[in-house]
C-alpha cells in the first residue's frame, strides 16, 4: 500500500498528490509516469511523475478530474493508501547535457508535467524559456515552480483571463523568428496542442521531443493499447516513450484513439450519477 501524504486542490478540477512510494522516489528521472491503482479492482490510471523527493521517499502526481476513474482518486484524502504505485516507467527525458538555449511548452496539466524536464535542463546549465497556457486562468497550473527553474516565463490563457490573451503557439513563434540560437523545444499537454507546436517550430527547423499521453494499460509494453506512430513506425509509448520526435508523431491517429471509449467512459460517468 502506498500512503498519500499530502493531496490539494491546486486549481479547478486540479489535485496535487505527495504520494509515500521510497522505491519509485529513489529510481525516478524527469519523463517518467506511474500507473495508479486506487484499489484492487479499480482502473490503471498512467500519471506523469510531476516532481520527487529521493530522500523523503515521495512522488507528487498533478491531475485533472477528468473521468471516473480520476475522480475516485481525488475523493481520497491524506492517510489514506493506494493499492498500486507502479513505477518508475517509460524513458527518462532527452535532456541529459549542456546544450544551450531550450523552449519548454507546457499546456494544462502537462505544465506540472513539463517541469521535472525543465529543471531538469535547468540544473545541467542550460538556459530554459518556458511558455505555459491553458484555457482560463483558473487551469493555470505551477506558475511560480515553473518561474523558479526557468531564465523567462511566458504565461498565456486563450480568454485572456491571465498573462497573454491566445494560445502557445504564438509566443513560440515570436522567439524562433528572433533568436536562431534555440536547440531544442520541449511539449507537454493536450495532443492538439502537441500537434500545433510541432507546425510552428517544423519550418524553423528545431528539434522538437513531444511527450505523448495514448490510452496506456499495463504500461510495460504488453497490451499495445499505448501504440503510437511515429514516422511511420509503430512504437509503444510506455516503452519506447512517451517522448518522441515531435516532427514525425502522428498526431490525428493519436487523437482518434484518444477518443475511442467515449461511449464507455460516459457509462461509468453515469454509474457515479454524472
Ligand atoms: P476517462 O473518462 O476514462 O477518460 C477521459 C479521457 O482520458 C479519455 O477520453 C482518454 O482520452 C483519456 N484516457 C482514459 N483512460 C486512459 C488511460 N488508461 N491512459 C491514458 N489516457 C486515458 N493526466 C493528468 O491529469 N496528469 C498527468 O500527469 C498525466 N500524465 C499522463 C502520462 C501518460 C504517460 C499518459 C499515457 C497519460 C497521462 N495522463 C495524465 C492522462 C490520464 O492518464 C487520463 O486523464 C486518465 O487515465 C483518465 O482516466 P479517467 O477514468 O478519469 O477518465
Ligand atoms: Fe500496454 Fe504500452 S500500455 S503496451
Ligand atoms: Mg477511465
Amino acid at each position: 500500500m502506498f500512503k498519500i501524504i499530502d493531496i490539494k486542490e491546486i486549481g479547478e478540477r486540479t489535485k496535487e498528490m505527495v504520494v509515500e512510494a521510497p522505491l519509485v522516489a529513489r529510481k525516478a528521472d524527469a519523463g517518467q509516469f506511474v500507473v495508479v491503482m486506487v484499489d484492487e479492482k479499480s482502473e490503471r490510471i498512467p500519471l506523469t511523475i510531476a516532481d520527487f523527493d529521493k530522500e523523503k521517499g515521495t512522488v507528487t502526481i498533478v491531475f485533472l478530474e477528468i473521468g471516473y476513474s480520476t475522480k475516485r482518486l481525488g475523493e481520497l484524502k491524506a492517510g489514506d493508501s493506494l493499492a498500486h504505485f507502479i513505477g518508475p516507467l517509460g524513458k527518462a527525458s532527452d535532456i541529459k547535457e549542456k546544450e544551450g538555449a531550450m523552449i519548454f511548452v507546457g499546456g494544462g496539466v502537462g505544465i506540472a508535467a513539463i517541469y521535472p524536464i525543465a529543471r531538469k535542463a535547468k540544473q545541467l546549465g542550460n538556459e530554459v524559456i518556458s511558455i505555459i497556457g491553458a484555457r482560463t486562468k483558473d487551469l493555470l497550473m505551477w506558475e511560480d515552480r515553473m518561474r523558479e527553474i526557468s531564465d523567462e516565463l511566458i504565461v498565456t490563457t486563450d480568454d485572456g483571463s491571465y498573462g497573454i490573451k491566445g494560445v502557445v503557439t504564438q509566443p513560440l513563434k515570436d522567439i524562433l523568428e528572433k533568436r536562431k540560437d534555440i536547440k531544442k523545444v520541449v511539449t507537454v499537454g493536450p495532443a492538439i496542442m502537441m500537434k500545433f507546436v510541432a507546425l510552428t517550430t517544423a519550418p524553423f527547423r528545431v528539434k522538437t521531443i513531444a511527450s505523448l499521453n495514448p490510452i496506456m494499460v499495463d504500461g510495460t509494453g504488453m497490451c499495445g493499447g499505448c501504440r503510437v506512430d511515429v514516422g511511420g513506425e509503430t512504437k509503444f509509448a510506455c516503452v519506447d516513450g512517451p517522448e518522441f520526435d515531435a516532427h514525425q508523431v502522428d498526431f490525428d491517429s493519436l487523437m482518434k484513439r484518444l477518443a475511442m471509449y467515449k461511449k464507455e467512459e460516459k457509462i461509468a460517468m453515469s454509474c457515479r450519477g454524472e
